[in-house]
């Protein structure tokens, strides 16, 4: 009852299914598996809705007919494409992945027929995808065919509410000149293509390094006119931007009695760059702007959804912790989206409860939420289901519905990483225990890596009970490897291991996938890991069953799951090994009998393994600082563009601001940026220390040579000479793994 009004929405989308298509998904059919387009049939049936007090879920039916082919059927779009990827998954046993590509292609020329049919049903009705920033660590130079890719995933594993943030820019613009400011005023607001998430959530303004250009701002709205229409087609609801209230400095120029606020500083960024305009929501011309946005919007892409993104307090501190002014922001912020459109529902990300704890008492989150007085009118994102549910001592969000999701990694670490146990079971438990949980999701900081814990959750999504992980990682690995002939247990083996270690952390004081040292600035002190999730034996062992996989069977070199895995999986073992290369490094150093040769050899043990690692990183496009840095440059035949783009690209991954206001956050194990970067920085460090070793070591002056080096590689090599480079050092992976397993045994 509690969610009737939600329910009776997402019924009324089911009911009407009769009349909608299913072309989205022989669409789909056509790009991924185009041999086989006529061996499916898909059929909607307008049945399997709930019966009042159950969500409305989705059911399919996977069979053979007796002409041959596969009949897939099903209650909404987004259960057949389910269906399909079961019938894929499970029968075929062939998939499609991120950074892999779709592998859907590679089974049987004649599909297997199904004795009896395979059911399924989600339990519950919203699958939800992506976290606000992915949209700038990962997603931020996509092109529309990775887009599309991208979509197939989601489709095919069931996501039926993604989060559509790409291109917004360009309806702000029009808003903002509607009220008279000029487009200097409000181009100088924006940010650049790396960074423009901040700039939304109101954390930063304006761009260091160059301008926002018209130019970029109506690609990224044609963009999202391709993904949304992709998303409808193939039975998504997209979830679409709104007016924030964050809005350029200018505004009282044009509006001088308007109500606005400074939102709080953010990180380390001068003021020039934060401290961001804020229009309050109980301002008359709120609502205006509110209803001028969703409307441009809705011109631009339709009416195709009425779930709105809307955070004001993402990392920033309220303008006042009284309680009647909290409950008026979010009372009048909401009448400004029902005055917009009368079945908005406000969709927000957690996430501050959990950041800024110390301001979000119980009492303030009630007020907060409180202000929006229909509880299906909000869906709150918990955004770090997995270790830090603020579900519970929220009440579940007083009642609010709400997403349990999966955060997983910050800045888009690659560390091997898992908490197999708690998004399994945790998930299950809260359904039980909260009758406003409506979907559950992954808001992973970058899409990067480990993509069987992701997996894994979207899956939970269609099972009552916690799914069990062991025919489950076996299961996967066996579709992982699909299309180059027999897959050797020791892969098998190798998965088996890191399910029970690297993927099953318990340790409450590692809560996300981790970062290598080495992409860290070095110091002599803080940077020793004390705590792992797991004995880097695990690791090293994995490594060599899964080269040792390739031994029995040579084509698995010809595998793009296995080049990529086996890459993967060489970063952890090199990221480990480098720890204790560190280790003996600062011990002879703080040794009262240090000497300058021994010092200087274990330094350069130190580079060699980064180095090493650099050309094994270098053979997979994944792994490549290149396919980030040139992503960017294609996105404008402009130079000038070209070189700022790139540049905003660098800063993302290294410094983060004009002179390193956050620096390495976004760091990734990257070929190219090893060698470019990380070795560099190490070898300026142990120069330091050799130097030093007779006066003392003063931080103050090796941090200040590190800087200037990490600010000139923000420009260096700008108009491609770094990508050849680059692209020109990439060697065979075998080869490389061959002289690994002799050194490293
Ligand atoms: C409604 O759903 C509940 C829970 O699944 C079930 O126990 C009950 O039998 C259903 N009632 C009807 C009329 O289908
Ligand atoms: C829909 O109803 C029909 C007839 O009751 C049934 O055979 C079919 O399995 C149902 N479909 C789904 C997807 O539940
Ligand atoms: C949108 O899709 C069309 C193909 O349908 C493509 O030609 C076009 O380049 C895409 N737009 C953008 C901005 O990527
Ligand atoms: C702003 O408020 C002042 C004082 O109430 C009023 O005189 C003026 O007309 C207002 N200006 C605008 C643009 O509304
Ligand atoms: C924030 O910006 C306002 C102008 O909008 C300015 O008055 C204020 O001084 C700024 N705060 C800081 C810390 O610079
Ligand atoms: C969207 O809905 C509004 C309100 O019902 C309507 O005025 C508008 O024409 C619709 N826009 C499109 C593109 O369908
Ligand atoms: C797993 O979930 C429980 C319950 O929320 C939590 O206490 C624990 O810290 C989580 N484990 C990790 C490693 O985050
Ligand atoms: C994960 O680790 C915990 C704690 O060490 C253990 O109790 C549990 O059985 C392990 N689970 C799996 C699936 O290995
Ligand atoms: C680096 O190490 C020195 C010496 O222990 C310490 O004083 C300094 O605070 C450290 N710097 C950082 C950024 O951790
Ligand atoms: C270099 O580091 C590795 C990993 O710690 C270690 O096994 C090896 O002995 C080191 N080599 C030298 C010369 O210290
Ligand atoms: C390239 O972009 C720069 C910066 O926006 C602009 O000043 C210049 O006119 C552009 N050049 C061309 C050829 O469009
Ligand atoms: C160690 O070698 C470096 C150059 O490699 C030199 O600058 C430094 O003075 C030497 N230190 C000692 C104690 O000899």
């Amino acid at each position: 009852m509690l969610l009737w009004s939600l329910w009776t929405w997402a019924a009324c989308l089911v009911l009407g299914v009769a009349t909608q298509s299913t072309q989205g998904i022989l669409d789909l059919v056509q790009r991924r598996l185009p041999n086989h387009v006529n061996d499916f049939q898909f059929q909607l049936l307008a049945n399997g809705t709930g019966n009042g007090t159950k969500p409305v879920n989705d059911n399919y039916i996977v069979s053979s007919t007796s002409d041959g082919k596969i009949l897939v059927q099903g209650n909404s779009l987004s259960a057949l494409s389910r269906g399909l990827h079961r019938y894929l998954t499970d029968v075929v046993h062939v998939d499609i992945f991120w950074y892999i590509g779709s592998q859907l292609d590679v089974g049987p020329s004649t599909l297997p027929t199904l004795n009896s049919p395979i059911t399924g049903s989600s339990i519950v009705p919203w699958r939800y995808h992506f976290n606000a920033v992915t949209f700038s660590y990962t997603a931020a130079f996509w092109t529309w065919e990775y887009w599309e890719l991208e979509l197939d995933w989601l489709a095919l594993r069931g996501v039926n509410l993604p989060l559509a943030w790409v291109g917004q820019e360009k309806i702000l613009v029009e808003v903002f000149q509607e009220i008279g400011l000029t487009n200097n005023e409000i181009i100088s607001y924006f940010s650049g293509p790396a960074f423009q998430s901040w700039n939304r959530f109101g954390n930063i303004q304006g761009s260091w390094g160059g301008e926002l250009p018209m130019e970029w701002i109506d690609n990224q709205s044609e963009l999202q006119k391709n993904i949304t229409k992709r998303m409808v087609e193939l039975g998504m609801t997209p979830v679409l931007p709104c007016f924030t209230g964050f809005v350029p400095r200018a505004i009282s120029r044009v509006l001088p009695n308007a109500t606005i606020v400074n939102g709080s500083d953010w990180n380390d960024f001068p003021a020039k760059y934060t401290n961001v305009t804020f229009l309050e929501p109980g301002d008359p011309s709120f609502a205006g702007l509110q209803k001028s946005f969703i409307s441009k919007q809705a011109d631009a892409l339709g009416n195709i959804t009425h779930i709105y993104t809307l955070d004001q307090y993402n990392e920033n501190t309220p303008y006042s912790g009284d309680l009647d002014y909290l409950r008026n922001v979010s009372y009048n912020t909401w009448q400004s989206l029902k005055a917009a459109d009368p079945e908005a529902i406000w969709m927000m990300q957690g996430w501050l409860f959990f950041s800024l704890s110390s301001f979000w008492t119980i009492d303030r989150i009630e007020a907060y939420l409180g202000g929006v007085e229909e509880n299906n009118d909000m869906i709150v994102i918990d955004l770090f289901s997995e270790t830090a549910p603020q579900w519970q001592k929220t009440n579940s969000y007083f009642g609010k519905s709400w997403l349990w999701c999966e955060l997983h990694n910050f800045g888009g670490s690659l560390g091997l990483y898992g908490q197999i146990m708690n998004i399994t079971i945790n998930p299950i438990e809260a359904l039980t225990n909260s009758s406003s949980l409506i979907g559950f999701g992954l808001t992973m900081e970058g899409q990067e890596g480990n993509e069987i814990v992701y997996d894994l959750l979207l899956d939970q999504a269609w099972s009552e009970s916690p799914i069990e992980t062991a025919t489950y990682f076996y299961n996967w690995v066996t579709r992982r490897y699909a299309g180059n002939g027999i897959i050797p247990n020791d892969l098998y083996t190798a998965w088996e291991m890191m399910r029970t270690t690297v993927y099953n952390n318990t340790n409450p004081s590692i809560v996300a996938a981790t970062k290598s040292i080495f992409e860290l600035t070095p110091n002599i002190t803080g940077m020793f890991r004390t705590n792992m999730s797991y004995s880097p034996d695990v690791v090293i062992s994995a490594f060599h069953l899964m080269f040792n996989a390739a031994q029995s069977n040579e084509d698995l070199w010809n595998n793009p799951g296995y080049q990529y895995d086996m890459v993967d999986v060489t970063r952890q073992f090199f990221s480990d090994t480098f720890d204790d290369a560190y280790r003996s490094l600062i011990t002879q150093y703080m040794s009262s009998n240090a000497s300058n040769t021994t010092l200087s050899t274990l330094g350069k043990n130190l580079t060699s393994l980064l180095t090493t690692l650099d050309s094994v990183l270098l053979t997979n496009p994944a792994f490549s600082l290149s396919t980030w840095l040139s992503a960017a440059r294609a996105a404008t035949s402009n130079v000038t563009l070209q070189n700022f783009y790139e540049y905003d690209a660098r800063n993302q991954i290294t410094l983060w601001g004009p002179d390193g206001e956050i620096s390495d956050y976004a760091s990734k194990s990257w070929g190219g940026l090893l060698s470019g970067y990380y070795v560099p920085r190490w070898q300026i460090f142990v120069n330091y220390l050799l130097e030093v070793l007779i006066k003392s070591y003063n931080y103050t002056e090796l941090s200040g040579r590190l800087l200037r080096f990490e600010l000139g590689w923000q420009t260096q090599g700008l108009n491609g000479t770094v990508q050849q480079t680059l692209q020109g050092e990439a060697e065979n992976l075998q080869n490389i793994l061959e002289g690994v397993v002799l050194k490293y045994r």
